[in-house]
């Protein structure tokens, strides 16, 4: 496989952004060839508040500061609470600040100098002068000590339940030691592409039962003990002793536990299952969060298309899986995994609540490998691309969340109980209790401009793209909220809910992130190619353009800089696209100045306070990639292009370490391109012949700041 093959046409390149037709298939159950979910006659800005608000909130420090600085930018506390003092098989001696010996520079001192890289179709990692970069670990590497190596005409799921699974998303970095030596990768594995996966590939409906076995061992995460590579910002697996936290959770074997209102509830029971309490697996990882007290949250995202015979359920139940994605107009909706073949509780003629135990936000304990993860109910069920936590001021945690589907909402849950600080035992169990308990709300957003928003994205008059928004609540413990269903039914169909109080349709709520600096909270929006379409809603001045290309970062203050309110700001920073397009916005900034950007997708934060930004499927030609700009200061809008990831690849992750040294992303589905195989990729990377894809570490050369 050493020569190069041809590279393939790109095919199909509208439906999201460029997104390739063999993405749709795999990724999302070609969910643009369905209808819209979300048909519900729900008004848009149904009152106009014409207050304007300010565009830039007051910094928040200290209170916040204190407790989430440090390692993991983006992942705040992680630290704090990380060490479980009696649970793992060592107690890390990690730091209670987890940064990695360096305290954080705080907002407004990390400038981003590093020269931006062009858009470009190269199939290979592309990185600023100054920096490397480095494959950490790829599809089928080793995770269990003693796992079998790769065989890629001999795959089991036995041999890939030991080793790292497909198409790594959500990346977090938890630190073990207080030096910085060693630390956790926690990724998932979001989906998998069989075409690329199994040489010869005869079409889903060929493959054996053990490699559709092997898929569902190939989803999930794997967590993978990383020491760092002789003082520099690179990183590598721990390759021999013990690994005790290294550890892979599978779609296939892996159990969870269901937690609060809804677990226990009839929607949940299954004949496998009659308590509805327990789960086989988690399906569609795709973002994800660390939480203050160092566990990790994973969104289960498009769990609709592994179900099957939705034509055969009860009247009654058609227009709750519909609202889900799940077909009901046939028995094999376009898209379907054929993993029924392999275990008929994908079938839903057979096991028609099989498809509620999947939606809901999943939490892994990457420091206690014995511990079962755990379905928190509390947060809704809806298509979750990730959770992102944030300690409030007075100690409750609030988690931000999407709903990515053309027209979803944006969702928040606030604990009932408050964080408690520390490493101790008792603080980690109690922390570990949070997100079992708490108030789940909808957003509404209205607008200031609403006569001058005609979907082209032109500026309104008064400057900017904003306005106020209230957080409806949908239930709070086991009360709800929502006429006509109970906490149980606003758990387990929350997009019903939303539909019903009104929410605020969006164009695809990717990750939803607060900075753990200021309090603020960042929207990735990524694209509605629908909206303004056919009877489609139009524009609003949250999602301002027609047609929606290239998608829009949304900010969101929170009144009095608090967490836990019920009332908040907005705006839009940045309206993506090429900048020479009069439609984008960049907060202002000089529109010469900055990088082109389409599809933004994943956000994190580096220990400065400035955004990066990763895409999926660029509409403007050039490979995914990922981008930075600071969002307080001068320097706000000033968007830059840090790297590039390989053909047919999406950028995910990223992660930027609290000693700001490393960035990671995962390069997702490179060569995912209709026609490729195996045997004829469309991209070589990783390794030169078939595509794989891997978590990549990126760091400077001097051994700098990243990004400064
Ligand atoms: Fe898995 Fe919404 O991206
Ligand atoms: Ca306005
Ligand atoms: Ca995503």
């Amino acid at each position: 496989m050493s020569d190069r093959p041809r590279l393939l046409p790109l095919l199909n390149g509208t439906r999201h952004g460029t997104r390739d037709a063999m993405t749709c298939l795999y990724r999302c159950g070609n969910a643009c060839d369905h209808p819209v979910p979300n048909t519900s006659d729900n008004a848009y800005f149904g009152d106009v508040v014409n207050a304007e608000v300010s565009r830039r909130g007051v910094v928040r420090a200290g209170a916040v500061g204190a407790l989430v600085l440090g390692f993991g930018g983006a992942a705040a506390g992680a630290l704090a609470g990380a060490a479980p003092a009696m649970a793992a098989p060592t107690t890390p001696d990690v730091p209670e600040n987890f940064g990695f010996g360096r305290p954080s520079t705080g907002a407004g001192n990390g400038a981003l100098t590093f020269k931006p890289i062009p858009p470009n179709k190269l199939d290979t990692l592309v990185v600023p002068n100054g920096y490397d970069h480095a494959v950490v670990i790829k599809w089928g590497d080793p995770v269990l000590p003693g796992a079998p190596e790769f065989d890629l005409h001999h795959q089991t799921a036995a041999a890939q339940s030991r080793q790292f699974g497909y198409n790594n998303d959500f990346v977090g970095v938890l630190p073990l030691d207080k030096q910085g030596r060693r630390a956790l990768l926690v990724v998932n594995h979001e989906y998998t592409n069989e075409d690329l996966m199994f040489p010869g590939f005869p079409g889903l409906d060929g493959l054996s039962v053990e490699q559709l076995r092997t898929a569902m061992a190939a989803h999930g995460m794997s967590v993978v003990e990383l020491e760092r590579v002789a003082g520099t910002g690179q990183w590598k697996p721990v390759g021999k002793g013990p690994r005790p936290y290294n550890r892979r959770v599978t779609a296939l074997s892996t159990k969870f536990d269901l937690t609060g209102p809804a677990a226990g509830s009839a929607w949940l029971k299954t004949a496998a299952d009659p308590r509805g309490r327990t789960v086989v697996g988690t399906l569609n990882n795709c973002a994800g969060g660390v939480t203050p007290w160092g566990t990790v949250l994973s969104g289960e995202e498009n769990f609709n298309q592994y179900f099957v015979g939705a034509d055969a359920v009860a009247a009654e139940l058609k227009p709750k899986l519909d609202r889900y994605g799940i077909s009901t107009a046939a028995r094999y909706p376009s898209g379907s995994r054929k993993w029924e073949r392999a275990d008929e509780r994908f079938d839903l003629a057979k096991h028609p609540n099989e498809a509620h135990r999947f939606g809901w936000v999943v939490e892994i304990d990457p420091f206690d490998p014995e511990s079962r993860p755990r379905k928190h109910t509390a947060m809704g069920r809806f298509k979750h691309e990730g959770a992102n936590v944030i300690v409030a001021k007075d100690g409750h945690v609030v988690a931000y969340m999407g709903d990515d589907e053309r027209f979803d909402y944006l969702y928040k849950f606030v604990s009932d109980k408050k964080f408690m600080k520390g490493n101790s035992w008792a603080a980690r169990k109690h922390n570990l209790t949070l997100l079992e308990s708490g108030t789940l709300y909808v957003a509404k957003l209205d607008q200031t401009s609403a006569a001058e928003i005609d979907g082209s994205g032109k500026l309104p008059a008064d400057g900017a793209f904003n306005g106020r928004g209230r957080w409806i609540r949908l239930v709070s413990g086991n009360r709800s909220f929502v006429d006509g269903m109970t906490a149980a039914d606003v758990l387990t169909f929350t997009r019903l809910a939303g539909d019903k109080v009104g929410a605020t349709k969006m164009d695809r709520p990717e990750d939803v992130e607060p900075s753990l600096l200021t309090g603020k909270v960042y929207v990735a929006l990524t694209n509605n190619t629908n909206r303004g379409v056919g009877s489609n809603p139009k524009a609003d001045e949250a999602n301002p353009r027609n047609a929606n290309k290239h998608g829009q970062i949304l900010e969101l203050v929170e009144d009095r800089n608090d967490n836990t309110s019920e009332t908040f700001a907005w705006s839009l920073p940045i309206v993506c696209g090429d900048p020479t397009d009069p439609s984008t916005f960049f907060a202002g900034y000089d529109k010469t100045k900055v990088s082109p950007i389409s599809c933004p997708d994943n956000v994190a934060f580096d220990a400065s306070g400035n955004l990066w930004i990763s895409t999926d499927g660029n509409a403007l030609g050039s490979n995914d990639g990922l981008f930075a700009t600071a969002v307080e200061g001068p320097e706000r809008g000033h968007l830059k292009q840090f790297l590039t990831v390989p053909l047919g690849a999406e950028t995910c992750g990223p992660f930027i370490t609290g000693d700001n040294r490393s960035v990671f992303v995962a390069v997702q589905h490179p060569g995912e391109i209709t026609g490729a195989s195996v045997e004829n990729p469309a991209s070589n990377w990783p390794d030169g012949d078939y595509a794989k894809p891997g978590v990549v570490v990126t760091w400077r050369l001097d051994g700098g700041p990243v990004g400064s």
